[in-house]
């Protein structure tokens, strides 16, 4: 997959998640193989024009940590357009637009030329944006405010019109928030509705089978990761594998598992310093455990981390505490290992909700941007 003058290693790619995506964790994830992109976290554009603290740090990056894009936020043409310029100063290989719903007032307003009046006004940015960098600008958006106003086709196209270079897409829409199951045929509307532009998948896929079945379904060029990348960093290496040779991989054990949480927390406490890498490090813990067995006392100690004494301590509590639902190899026992995650739209109809399925919990925070 192409994006712009850029050949992806892989057509997969990290989704950005706001207060996770930052650079500890996509040093991590790349390292582990098969991610083809990286995004950071939203970025306000106003803020990086400020250079405002939050911001740059947001924006921080390294030689390992490419190719890029940085995701800003804003409305305002001129801010995004200058936003644009400093980024690629910044070196990265991409700018990418939250979009959210762009379409917003379309519902409030009832449609038609509102619709029109507002895809204007979003083509006019996204050229001056276009107009004033070299590197490619990218675009983030859902499927559309609702099921009757399912938009997105429509403005990829016009995106694509307004010299666009890829299009992600999660298949909701935004009345949807994270409930329910992933649109493939939305997907594949938009898909559909670009000339040349790669479309990138995205929703729920937190197995490579997940990655497949979403390629195959809708026709999408790549596909983007978010919160199955959360408790399982390997997924990008085991879907590119799976994907070039039909194998799959065995998930890792959970030595590997503690061997890369300790990486990541060690990049944490570099980046941030000890006791708030500790502190930040509270929420990204308990994701890795999703796939660990039974972990309640290890989430309940790495939420109350202020150092890496208190890190280790917590492992090795918790190594000692879970032996009881061990073999003697060290292996957990059949009746304690997790159920496999299986993709929203991979589930029986009426199952999606399932007790035990609905695993990819939504931390708190702006969905509506999202
Ligand atoms: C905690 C969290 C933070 C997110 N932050 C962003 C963001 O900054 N920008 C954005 O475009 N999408 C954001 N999203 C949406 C994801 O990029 C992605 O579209 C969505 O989670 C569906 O993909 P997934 O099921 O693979 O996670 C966020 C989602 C979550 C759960």
């Amino acid at each position: 997959m192409r994006i712009g003058p850029h050949e992806l290693s892989s057509n997969l790619c990290l989704s950005p998640l706001a207060g996770y995506t930052n650079l500890p964790m996509r040093l991590t994830v790349r390292e582990l193989g098969g991610l083809g992109w990286g995004t950071t976290d939203l970025v306000n554009a106003r803020s990086l024009l400020e250079r405002n603290r939050t911001a740059l740090k947001l924006v921080a990056t390294t030689a390992e940590d490419r190719p890029l894009a940085i995701q800003l936020f804003g409305s305002v043409l001129e801010e995004m357009r200058d936003a644009a310029v400093m980024c690629q100063e910044l070196g990265v290989q991409a700018v990418d637009i939250n979009m959210g719903c762009p379409v917003r007032k379309v519902v409030s307003i009832g449609g038609g030329s509102a619709m029109m009046t507002e895809l204007d006004k979003t083509a006019r940015l996204v050229r001056a944006m276009v107009a004033a960098v070299k590197i490619p600008v990218t675009a983030k958006m859902r499927l559309g405010w609702d099921n009757d106003n399912l938009t997105a086709p429509d403005l990829a196209r016009v995106l694509e019109d307004a010299g666009v270079a890829a299009i992600f897409v999660h298949g909701r829409t935004r009345a949807q928030g994270f409930s329910g199951t992933v649109n493939l045929a939305g997907i594949r509307a938009v898909v559909a509705a670009v000339d040349s532009i790669p479309v990138i998948g995205n929703g729920d896929i937190t197995t490579p089978e997940a990655a497949k079945h979403m390629r195959d379904e809708t026709g999408c060029a790549g596909m983007s990761i978010g919160r199955g990348a959360f408790y399982d960093p390997w997924i990008f290496r085991r879907t590119e594998h799976y994907l070039r040779t039909g194998e799959l991989s065995p998930e890792p054990d959970i030595a590997e598992r503690l061997r890369v949480l300790r990486r990541h927390f060690g990049r944490y406490c570099e980046f941030y310093g000890e006791e708030h890498g500790a502190r930040l490090f509270r929420k990204v813990a308990p994701w890795y455990a999703k796939r660990f067995g039974p972990a309640k006392p290890f989430k309940n100690s790495m939420i109350a981390i202020t150092s890496r004494a208190d890190f280790e301590a917590a492992i090795t509590t918790y190594l000692s505490w879970r032996t009881q639902f061990c073999d003697e190899r060290g292996d957990l026992l059949p009746k304690f290992q997790p159920a496999p995650m299986v993709a929203s739209f991979m589930r029986p109809a009426g199952d999606v909700d399932a007790p035990g399925q609905d695993i990819i919990r939504v931390p708190k925070g702006p969905v509506e941007v999202w």
